[in-house]
């Protein structure tokens, strides 16, 4: 790891602590709390705007987690650094421009297949729907239309590339920076979107119902966990925008990384951000805060007090589960608390493929590699855990093979996402052999095993406001995209739209100290 490291925990003890010291008057000093895509993206192009605009500022960044991608998260079965499969967030688009760029200009390179090719809806009762990607396309087409009939996938894709175009908009000059998401999803004309659930929109589209039902709903499912009649317009557009959808080779989490890095940032890992105070000792015209940290992801019960004040923080995580309490007149409202989808992803090998039995397929049928899911006949559309219906899960996929070091033998890579813990006796029933209790063993159908719980995203339930990017004087939350659109693009486009919100504004009031010899030059140029 190449990050500067200058404030690991071992070093912290080393500080001296208890109260915060001036810093140089001249920098701005500027604290980023969370090194996912967010708080990459902030500090990344905060760095790169402030060099344009000749600001001088120094930026740390504060993650609890001992690395940088927070959602974005890549493992290694057997442990092995050279296999690498995604726990966390694993796709975007080309469309997706931060991520697209970042990837390019770093150097980094795309893969475009991240599943089995061999695709399956499935209800609880039966594969509704089937499809083979590798097929050729007219062929695909024409089984889509056998079933659903031709508008419904036509206004679907219509509907959908016109939502694509109108967010698009939010990156043109014209709407960027944003100081009001509220505002901008109404100049852009997406609560036409956000303001009704998904079912509610493709209706208002003329999408067939049954292809909604099947297909769509398999996507939001997918996607963020939630049936059609439980999510906005905006993110069953979002779900259905995934064509051409690619991954890093070697892990999405290397663009952040990279973004980090490349700004010089201080980066203070295996730290956690427990309080923000308004720092006492600060002037009236320019608001200063400290921020206790203690060491770990676990909040210890000694905080200490980071020994640079801070004229800006950027809150680049859920604050609602950030555990940091802000002092009294640090955020001018306070922050909403959002509903967050608990979601189960567990990633495990084995030798063998799924049974066809399970799915009330004869024993000699294959099984699809990526099983999505929908709701059966019986079921009722509701939310939160029960909403998975008689499937049970909301999907599951063969990611890729993976060598088990013992046996020297390629051995399957699956992942589930469910909205409660996987058992032993689900698993036995999936492959049809006995899993123990402990998944693992010596007599074990599976080699190895990694479950991961995430507060994924938010329930998207319809809206037309949502938290706005300033909170405080200087202070500035990036969180708030989340309930517009939850993906690792939009809250690092959240992340660029504060860092250059912050830049603006110091262009706007900074004395001429902190423009870093520009002042002088314009003076000389006056003078001559
Ligand atoms: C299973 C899953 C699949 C997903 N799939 C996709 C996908 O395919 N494509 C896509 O684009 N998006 C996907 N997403 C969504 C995407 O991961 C998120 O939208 C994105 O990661 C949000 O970025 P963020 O930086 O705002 O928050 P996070 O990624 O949550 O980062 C926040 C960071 O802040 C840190 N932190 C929190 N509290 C503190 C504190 N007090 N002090 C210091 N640090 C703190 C955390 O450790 C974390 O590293 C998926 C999410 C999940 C869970
Ligand atoms: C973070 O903590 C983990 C677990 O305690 C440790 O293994 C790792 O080396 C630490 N990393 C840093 C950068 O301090
Ligand atoms: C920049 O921030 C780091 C960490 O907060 C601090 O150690 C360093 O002294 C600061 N540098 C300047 C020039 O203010
Ligand atoms: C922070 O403290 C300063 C100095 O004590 C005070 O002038 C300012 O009003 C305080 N700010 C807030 C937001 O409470």
């Amino acid at each position: 790891m190449k990050l500067n490291l200058a404030f690991t925990t071992g070093a912290i003890s080393l500080l001296g602590f208890g109260f915060a010291q001036p810093a140089d008057e001249n920098v701005r000093q500027v604290a980023i709390i969370g090194a996912g895509p967010a708080g990459s993206s902030a500090t990344y192009f905060l760095q790169q705007f402030a060099a344009e605009a000749g600001v001088s500022i120094n930026i740390t960044v504060f993650e609890k987690t001992d690395r940088i991608g927070g959602r974005t998260l890549t493992i290694n079965p057997f442990n092995d650094p050279a296999q690498r499969f995604e726990q966390g967030a694993s796709i975007f688009v080309k469309a997706n421009q931060i991520l697209y760029n970042a990837m390019t200009e770093f150097g980094l390179s795309p893969t475009y297949r991240d599943s089995d090719p061999v695709m399956g809806i499935w209800d609880g009762d039966q594969f509704v729907f089937t499809i083979d990607q590798s097929a050729p396309s007219w062929w695909n087409t024409l089984k889509v239309i056998w079933k659903y009939g031709l508008s419904g996938p036509k206004k679907a894709q219509q509907a959908t590339a016109a939502t694509v175009s109108k967010f698009l908009r939010l990156y043109e000059p014209e709407f960027f920076p944003f100081e009001s998401l509220t505002e901008r999803a109404q100049d852009l004309g997406l609560v036409e979107e956000t303001g009704v659930t998904g079912e509610q929109f493709l209706q208002a589209k003329e999408v067939d119902a049954r292809y909604a039902h099947d297909i769509i709903q398999a996507s939001t499912r997918v996607n963020y966990a939630s049936n059609l009649a439980h999510i906005h317009g905006l993110d069953t557009m979002v779900s259905m925008a995934a064509e051409g959808a690619l991954a890093v080779i070697g892990g999405n989490w290397q663009i952040f990384h990279e973004m980090v890095q490349r700004s010089g940032a201080t980066v203070a890992l295996n730290t956690t951000v427990v309080a923000i105070n308004n720092a006492s000792s600060a002037s009236p015209r320019k608001p200063q805060y400290t921020v206790r940290i203690t060491s770990g992801s676990t909040p210890s019960a000694n905080p200490t007090t980071h020994p640079v004040a801070f004229d800006n923080v950027i809150l680049a995580n859920p604050y609602q589960f950030s555990g940091i309490s802000a002092g009294e007149g640090v955020f001018h409202s306070p922050i909403d608390e959002i509903p967050y989808v608990q979601l189960h992803v567990t990633i495990f090998t084995s030798p063998y493929p799924f049974s066809p039995r399970f799915f009330n397929l004869p024993s000699s049928a294959r099984v699809p590699g990526m099983v999505l899911t929908t709701l059966a006949q019986s079921d009722t559309a509701t939310s939160g855990v029960g909403g998975v219906g008689k499937a049970g899960f909301l999907s599951l996929s063969m990611l890729g093979y993976a060598i088990n070091p013992q046996t020297k033998r390629k051995e399957y890579v699956y992942k589930i996402f469910s909205p409660e813990a996987v058992n032993a006796e689900f698993l036995s029933r999936l492959l049809d052999k006995t899993v123990p209790p402990t998944f693992i063993g010596s007599d074990s159908p599976i080699s190895w095993y990694t479950p991961h719980v995430f507060n994924s995203y938010p329930r998207a339930y319809p809206r037309v406001t949502f938290q706005d990017p300033i909170v405080g004087a200087g202070i500035y939350y990036t969180s708030g995209m989340e309930s517009f659109i939850s993906t690792m693009e939009t809250n690092a486009l959240m992340g660029k739209n504060v860092a250059r919100l912050l830049v603006d504004k110091l262009q706007e009031t900074a004395p001429a100290k902190y423009r870093n010899g520009l002042a002088c030059e314009d003076e000389q140029r006056i003078l001559v």
